[in-house]
């Protein structure tokens, strides 16, 4: 079995992250979501915005349109180019070692670097920066993915025989070194995430469902109709539509955080 490939090799050679927020209608649902959250818990701008592992850029394009002073970092090069192209201020760089001084941002986006971190010692070094260089009061905003998300990602696409031992070591340890689809990529659950926000000294954590129960109809549909017109019956109401609909409303439950794919957490420097 192929093992999972090095960051640098897959946001290269094997995964075009520039257009993974348009290209699919989970992707698209991601992107919806985010900027959802995003205005709930960012200060009005002017603000200064940190995006730790921004990759491309796209939500700080988003950011900067609407008025923010955003500055990105991210290690590969390849999306360091791509933000720089953008219009972004971005540097190469290392969630664990951050280039700014102390309470720099007025909020800070880490939407990467938890999930890509596997070691637990990493992931703290990670947040402990995030927590250095936001001002007091300020909100971190991590983005993880759902130890659950295998399971019935493999399941919908009826390859849980093939992907059992997989499934079961992430579904156990958050980590299966035989995870081929990804590169170092770790999971979470729900209540992992928290302690580890909270534990890093933030106060109000709340993790959310990011693309939600809503988000395995996206997951499905793109599965089976990728690059080819919806049949009518599908289309119509707007399936991206009913998709936020369903995890927006899912939203008000915290028991329905659990079917989300992806989780989006947040919580204030004290
Ligand atoms: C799936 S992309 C997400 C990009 C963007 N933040 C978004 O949410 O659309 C994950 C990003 O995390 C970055 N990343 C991984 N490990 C990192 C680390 N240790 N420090 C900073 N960024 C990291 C990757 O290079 C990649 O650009």
């Amino acid at each position: 079995m192929t093992t999972s490939v090095d960051l640098e090799t897959h946001y290269t050679s094997r995964h075009d992250e520039g257009s993974r927020l348009s290209s699919t209608l989970k992707g698209q649902l991601e992107l919806a979501r985010v900027r959802d959250l995003l205005e709930r818990y960012l200060p009005e701008p002017p603000a200064v915005v940190g995006d730790i592992g921004g990759g491309p850029g796209v939500h700080a394009s988003w950011l900067q349109k609407r008025g923010y002073d955003v500055e990105l970092l991210d290690p590969v090069q390849r999306h360091v180019d791509q933000a720089v192209a953008a219009g972004i201020d971005a540097v190469q760089g290392d969630a664990r070692r951050l280039p700014w001084e102390n309470e720099y941002f007025d909020a800070v986006l880490l939407a990467g670097p938890m999930y890509h971190l596997p070691e637990a010692a990493d992931r703290r070094l990670a947040l402990r920066e995030a927590v250095r260089v936001i001002r007091p009061g300020g909100f971190i905003a991590v983005i993880a993915i759902n130890r659950a998300a295998n399971l019935i990602g493999a399941t919908l696409a009826n390859k849980l025989q093939q992907r059992e031992k997989i499934v079961r070591e992430i579904l156990e340890t958050g980590f299966s070194p035989d995870n081929e689809r990804m590169a170092e990529t770790t999971y979470h659950t729900v209540t992992q995430l928290r302690t580890e926000l909270t534990n890093a000294g933030l106060r109000a954590v709340t993790v959310h469902g990011l693309t939600g129960p809503g988000g395995w109809l996206t997951v499905a549909i793109d599965a089976h109709f990728m690059d080819q017109p919806l049949p009518a019956s599908l289309s119509d109401p707007d399936p991206l539509q009913t998709a936020l609909a369903c995890t927006r409303m899912a939203d008000q439950y915290p028991e329905l955080i659990a079917s989300s794919s992806l989780l989006f957490a947040v919580g204030q420097r004290a």
